[in-house]
């Protein structure tokens, strides 16, 4: 199998809220896929289920070819198998210093067993001169998270994922509340994850930040995939019109729907 990931006809529900109906998605080694689709489309979900938040109630899962059982797969697993996810939400402990946030669940340990503090606080400031390029703006390893702005704090949770050498990078709307150099950041970010050799999903409502870093676009609507596309065959233009046509269908069916 040549995917890094590869879904086959995935159903998920919350407690009878339908969230994903029969869902085939692939990502492939080196692959940069931007996720497109409204609020309560299911992106969030789908990302979830692949980075072993939620499991899958139907369907097959196949992770760099191993066949995933949705019961054991877990957060922890998902990170031994190289995937590293920035959460929409919030993913950091904002009362807790920087240094703590960096090593979350992955400890550095002596061979005793005990807490490498001191190397842990070492790798936090390496990890913000050389990876987050922080420089001499009061930001290091003993900053406390809330002191942080959002695009700081997007940028602790994606340099994590950057230290900790991913071969897949998810993304869930990095770039929601975030300054336009902030914006740009995240973009260089997901170029170098390329040029790097690595995968990346990035999802987002954006279809300007989305279009230039992505290889391929899946659009999804009321959990199916209703719109697939490789960049090299649609313009930013034509991309962006195709979704509105589709969205005000949509509405217009919805409507009729109703009488
Ligand atoms: N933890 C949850 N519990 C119950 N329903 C949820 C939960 N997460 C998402 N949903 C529902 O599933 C659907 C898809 O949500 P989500 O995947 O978050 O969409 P998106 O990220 O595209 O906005 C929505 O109807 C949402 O309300
Ligand atoms: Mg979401």
């Amino acid at each position: 199998m040549n995917n890094l990931v590869e879904m086959k006809n995935i159903h998920k529900s919350y407690d009878g809220v339908v969230a994903l109906k029969g869902i085939d998605f692939q990502i492939g080694y080196n692959e940069v896929v931007g996720v497109l689709g409204d609020n309560g489309a299911g992106k969030s979900t789908l990302i979830k289920i692949i980075s072993g938040v939620h499991s899958f109630d139907k369907g097959g899962m196949y992770i760099k070819g191993v066949k995933i059982n949705p019961k054991k797969h877990s957060v922890k697993s998902a990170h031994d198998m190289g995937i590293e996810t920035v959460y929409q939400e919030k993913a950091l402990a904002e009362k807790q210093a920087l240094w703590r946030n960096v090593f979350i669940g992955r400890q550095i340990t002596n061979k005793l067993g005990f807490l490498n503090i001191k190397k842990e606080k070492e790798e936090t400031d390496k990890i913000m001169r050389d990876l987050m390029k922080f420089r001499g703006i009061g930001v290091g390893a003993d900053s406390i998270i809330r002191t942080l702005s959002g695009g700081e704090r997007q940028g602790v949770a994606i340099s994590r994922a950057m230290y900790f050498e991913a071969d897949l990078v998810i993304l869930d709307e990095p770039t929601m509340a975030l300054s336009l150099q902030e914006v740009k950041k995240v973009l260089n970010f997901i170029q170098s994850i390329k040029e790097k050799g690595k995968s990346c999903i990035y999802i987002s409502h954006n279809i300007a930040n989305v279009y230039p870093v992505s290889d391929r676009f899946v659009a999804i609507d009321r959990g199916k995939i209703v719109g697939r596309f490789n960049r090299k065959d649609i313009s930013l233009q034509k991309l962006s019109e195709g979704l509105i046509e589709y969205t005000e269908k949509v509405t217009q069916n919805k409507q009729e729907e109703k009488g």
